[in-house]
Order: structure tokens, then sequence, then C-alpha cells
């Protein structure tokens, strides 16, 4: 695991894109040698979640079925085990397959509570290189607005790598 410093939600936009790239480079050589896809998200959960210090809950829900997401590996308290495609803001992603950022949970009429803590939430699709939908990265907070487009497009990149390094196996 990392041995960093946890980054602060007050950090620049800079500091965070500089910062994600070395978290992607350790998640990228953590999982060089690994095929299995379980093993890679909880390792990418678990680098993620000690990373920054603004992530609450930090995990995985993959697609089971036509008609549900259902919990993979995470860090942070106890999460929904299932969540229907459509329903809360990882169910939205799940069917639109675009990344959502929530500034503030408690305005978003479609999301799922599963800890009152959060505030602020960004769910990111993870696909393979042709589209398919392996499984969403939701990363909740407890600050209102945690996540800038710093973020995003830091957990995008990092999404990107996991979906074409477990493709071979999982497509
Ligand atoms: N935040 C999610 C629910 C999942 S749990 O909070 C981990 C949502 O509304 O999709």
């Amino acid at each position: 695991m990392q041995t960093r410093t946890p980054l602060s939600y007050q950090a620049t936009e800079t500091e965070k894109r500089n910062y994600y790239q070395q978290v992607q480079e350790s998640i990228v050589s953590l999982i060089s040698y690994e095929d299995d896809l379980i093993a890679g998200l909880a390792t990418t959960a678990c680098e993620l979640h000690h990373s920054f210090g603004y992530f609450d809950w930090t995990g995985f829900y993959r697609p089971i079925g036509k008609d549900s997401l259902v919990i993979g590996p995470y860090q942070g308290t106890h999460g929904c085990l299932r969540i229907p495609i459509g329903k809360g803001v990882c169910g939205e992603v799940a069917e639109q397959l675009k990344p959502q950022r929530v500034d503030d949970v408690n305005k978003h009429s479609n999301h799922i509570a599963c800890s009152s803590s959060t505030q602020s939430e960004i769910v990111l699709p993870l696909q393979d290189p042709a589209g398919k939908l392996l499984a969403v990265l939701d990363v909740d907070s407890d600050q209102l607005a945690a996540f800038s487009e710093a973020d995003e497009a830091g957990l995008l990149s990092i999404c990107q790598l996991l979906g074409q390094h477990f493709a071979p196996r999982y497509s």
C-alpha cells in the first residue's frame, strides 16, 4: 500500500493532477502481473482509499445479470449489496455509461443513502476497450462538493487502464 500522506480535498487542481499520476503509477505497478479482475479491483480500492483524505467509501459495483449491480471490492463502512440498474447514482452511471459528480447528495433525488455521513460522490464506468461495462467505481465523501474535474479525469484514467488491463480475460 502507498505510504504517501493522504491528499486533502483542499488541494489545487494542479496538485491533484500530479498526485493522480503518482497514484496511477502505483496501481499500474501493483496490478501489472495480475490477471484476476477482483484482485485488481480490491487492490485499486485499497490504493485509492488510503491515498485521498476525502474518500470515505471507495469501491466497485459489478453488473450481474441484466438488472443489477452487485457490490464488489470496497473500503469503508457497509455499502448496499445490490443496486438496480437505473437506481441511485451508481445505477444511472451503469445505464448511461458516463461519469457523474454529485456535489450534494441530499439534492439528488435518485441518490441511495447507504451512509448518513455522505455529502458528495463521484461514480465512473469501468469499461473494456469495446465498451462493455465491467464495473462502476463509486467514491463517496463526507465533504460537500469534494470531487472536482481533476478527480474525474484522474479516476477516469484509472478506470480506463483497468478496463484495458483486464479486458482480455473478462470480455
Ligand atoms: N452512493 C451510491 C450508493 C452506494 S453506497 O453509498 C456505497 C448511489 O447512490 O449510487
